[in-house]
């Protein structure tokens, strides 16, 4: 993630006036993307503009869209047409995944203070009734952490960039620390300062450290000239702790067998490396490092590699291939890329498949992600440009969906994947008189995927059952007047029969 994304004067804001409950706001002379509100709650979250031009494969969308004007964020939960499914607290998150962890579904993500392109914190691990289970920390004090920050008041140093659990039950994220490098070999300071790069496998019970890995400590490997940010605009040029060169700018993480794969964004790379910390392979996305690279096979300032398949003679590797920053520009397409490295042999690099947004094309700037899910299809987020796109098995855009103008709203990465929701709250009802003599019912369940319809109930008064239609839904019935009190009942999926509080007629309107 990188700091300065407020660089361009946000689009003119359109305003819908058939979009119900849609609000806009206006702070001096900016616009501001629209909020969803609801009667029922005081939940306000980012409209959903989403169009379809084909078959989406099912599941929610996971997300954590950061307003940046109005300086909130949240994770959240959206179905595929564009409603509110689940929001947590406020706060800044990045990396919201639902995984699996011994056998249990979960959703994993990282909260804490986002600073200049990383971050301090820890991983929250909640369980499908959105109560936190475990608290994934990094000790800063007894690691030893120097930050940018003097005095240095944080608890946990776990970075924002990545939150991968393992089929051990352990997880893997990042960290950054402020250390002392030579940069004389790159034109800086022979007693200089870098953003030191680190990978922590903590396991998720315990909170022990399985692992440990320093960019710093592997430098031979992981060599300062490979850096395409300059020395001025990454960060930092090195010259004091407060201003550390940004190597390597780790940014994604995974575990294969015994095996780490690290994407290193200023770096162009990706490396895999062994239990005992050597370098296994470094792949550089402009120079190719230990392979040649094809035709359309370039690539730089990536985000979340992983392998699509893996053998020892060859990988297939995806990335969200942004090719842009802060410090370049934003000139190059952005396009999410398929490669095979030949790991033997010829140690060629070729490229299989790339998508890409030919309508509307984005030329990201920071962040972003890219999913592989079944039936071919490809889900990609654009990070700063908070876009996110699902591509058919042929490379054909089948989904779009907006929920910001650029640079006002953010998302690190996003996922999509099947999710049930078993919200250990009760829905939410408020009933308000209309002109037209009838009541209407609001009624809202946060973080609730299943429910088929709503029964509104008061007494033996009313007896009426609507369909579910999005987070809120709205029932309009005759019959009833001020002081009547009623409640509502989820019917159907895995929280049927829970009842809301009862609430009177008229309040809270
Ligand atoms: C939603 O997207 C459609 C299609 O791109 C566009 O015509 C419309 O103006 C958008 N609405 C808003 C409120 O941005
Ligand atoms: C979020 O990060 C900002 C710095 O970008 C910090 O000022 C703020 O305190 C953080 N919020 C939380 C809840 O940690
Ligand atoms: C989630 O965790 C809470 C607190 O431990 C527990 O009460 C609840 O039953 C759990 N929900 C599920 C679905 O396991
Ligand atoms: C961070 O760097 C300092 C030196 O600047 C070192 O003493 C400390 O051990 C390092 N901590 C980690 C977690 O690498
Ligand atoms: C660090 O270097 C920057 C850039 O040269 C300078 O503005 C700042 O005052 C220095 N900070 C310290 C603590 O020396
Ligand atoms: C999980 O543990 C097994 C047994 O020790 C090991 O073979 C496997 O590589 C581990 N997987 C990961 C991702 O750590
Ligand atoms: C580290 O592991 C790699 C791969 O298993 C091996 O080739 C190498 O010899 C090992 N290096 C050391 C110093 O043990
Ligand atoms: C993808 O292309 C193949 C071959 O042209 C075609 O048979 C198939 O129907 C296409 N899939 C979709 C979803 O359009
Ligand atoms: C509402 O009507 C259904 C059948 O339509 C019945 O099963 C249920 O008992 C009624 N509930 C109340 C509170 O009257």
């Amino acid at each position: 993630m990188d700091s300065s994304f407020i660089s361009r004067l946000p689009q003119a804001l359109v305003v819908i006036a058939s979009l119900i409950n849609v609000i806009t706001a206006q702070t001096s002379n900016e616009a501001l993307w629209p909020l969803q509100t609801y009667k029922s709650s005081s939940i306000q979250t980012p409209y959903m503009n989403v169009t379809k031009m084909g078959q989406t494969e099912p599941g929610h969308l996971f997300f954590t869209p950061h307003d940046i004007l109005r300086e909130t964020g949240h994770p959240t939960i959206y179905s595929d047409d564009g409603q509110l499914v689940w929001q947590g607290a406020s706060g800044n998150y990045s990396g919201l995944q639902p995984q699996m962890l011994n056998g249990e579904p979960v959703i994993a993500y990282w909260s804490g203070y986002a600073g200049e392109g990383f971050g301090f914190g820890h991983i929250s691990i909640l369980n499908s009734s959105y109560d936190e289970i475990h608290r994934v920390t990094l000790s800063c004090q007894e690691q030893n952490f120097v930050t940018v920050y003097n005095p240095m008041t944080f608890d946990s140093c776990i970075d924002i960039h990545e939150s991968q659990i393992t089929e051990n039950g352990t997880i893997l994220v990042t960290a950054v620390n402020v250390t002392r490098a030579d940069l004389s070999s790159i034109g800086g300071e022979k007693d200089g300062w870098i953003q030191d790069g680190l990978i922590y496998e903590i396991d998720i019970a315990t909170n022990e450290i399985m692992f440990r890995w320093s960019a710093h400590n592997h430098i031979d490997q992981v060599p300062l000239a490979d850096v395409r940010a300059p020395l001025e605009g990454s960060g930092g040029s090195g010259v004091n702790s407060t201003y550390p060169y940004g190597y390597p700018h780790l940014n994604a993480i995974y575990k294969y067998g015994d095996d780490y794969l690290v994407s290193s964004r200023y770096m162009c790379s990706v490396f895999f490396i062994a239990q005992n910390g050597t370098v296994i392979w470094h792949l550089h996305g402009r120079t190719g490092g230990d392979f040649t690279l094809g035709l359309g096979t370039s690539f730089c300032y990536q985000h979340d590699v992983r392998f699509e398949s893996q053998s020892p003679e060859r990988v297939t590797l995806t990335m969200h291939n942004n090719d842009n920053t802060e410090f370049t520009g934003h000139t190059s397409l952005t396009t999410g890329l398929v490669l095979n490295v030949e790991l033997q042999g010829s140690k060629e690099v070729t490229l299989v498949g790339r998508t890409w947004d030919a309508a509307e094309p984005v030329y990201a700037e920071s962040q972003g992600s890219y999913q592989s899910l079944g039936n071919g299809h490809v889900l990609q987020d654009h990070g700063a440009t908070p876009k996110i796109e699902e591509y058919d098995e042929n490379g054909t855009i089948v989904m779009r969906a907006r929920f910001g103008y650029d640079n006002t709203m953010q998302t690190y990465r996003t996922y999509r994947y099947p999710w049930v929701g078993r919200p250990s709250t009760k829905p939410d009802v408020v009933a308000c008189p209309t002109k037209g003599g009838k009541t209407a019912v609001y009624v809202s369940w946060n973080g609730a995927t299943d429910v088929g319809s709503w029964k509104v109930t008061s007494g033996s008064k009313i007896n009426h059952t609507a369909l579910r239609n999005g987070f809120e839904t709205t029932i309009l019935v005759a019959g009833l007047s001020d002081g009547d009190s009623v409640a509502a009942e989820a019917v159907g999926g895995v929280g049927d029969g829970t009842r809301s509080q009862s609430v009177t007629v008229g309040q809270g309107c």
